[in-house]
């Protein structure tokens, strides 16, 4: 086990198997409706990468990226977007794809702004939900795993860039991001 890292949350099995069910679970609630997959850059890649292919039926994949925590382990408050669909969203289905809800103001402001490009439905699929740090109300709809409020890397999730390509999900040693000052 890498130093920085205390302990696992959710192992790559845990996962996967949890992941295929959500793919079951959208391809039916979706069958039929033209489904556009918007997963949010970066830490949803990994996951978006593993649902989709779980998903049995047509869908469309696109990506935002919006401003988050940037350095820091605690949300600023202020979402901005980086970069736009290329896709247009009118009269389609939207599932956003993210990697985790925690204050729940990214998804809150992405569901809110994607609403009023005049899609049919907008949802949300979230890995993992940090419930008790929520700050506003987020309808999250297909979930993969509540967990503690701990700081989570792995499976696409980072700190400061690192930890991405781990395959299971971890709790990072806090004195990783209190010794930088954060
Ligand atoms: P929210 O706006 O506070 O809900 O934060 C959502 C974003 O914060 C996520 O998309 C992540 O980029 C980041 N984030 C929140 N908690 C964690 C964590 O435990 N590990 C890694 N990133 C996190």
């Amino acid at each position: 086990m890498h130093q920085d890292l205390e302990r696992k949350l959710v192992s790559a099995s845990d996962i996967q198997a949890r992941v295929a069910e959500m793919g079951r679970e959208i391809a039916r609630d979706y069958a039929g409706k033209d489904l556009l997959l918007v997963g949010i850059l970066k830490g949803s890649t990994i996951f978006m990468a593993d649902l989709a292919r779980q998903i049995d039926i047509p869908v469309a994949m696109d990506y935002m990226a919006v401003s988050s925590y940037g350095l820091s382990t605690t949300s600023s408050g202020v979402v901005r977007i980086l970069k736009d669909l290329e896709e247009s969203i009118g009269g389609r289905h939207v599932l956003i794809v993210e990697d985790i809800v925690d204050t729940g103001l990214t998804l809150n402001y992405l569901v809110e702004s994607l609403r009023t490009r005049g899609p049919v439905t907008v949802k949300v699929c979230v890995l993992l939900d940090k419930f008790e740090r929520r700050k506003v109300d987020v309808e999250v709809d297909y979930l993969g795993f509540l967990i503690p409020d701990e700081f989570a890397v792995g499976y696409g999730l980072d700190y400061r860039e690192r930890y991405r390509n781990l395959a299971d999900i971890w709790v990072l040693k806090p004195e990783v991001y209190t010794k930088q000052g954060e």
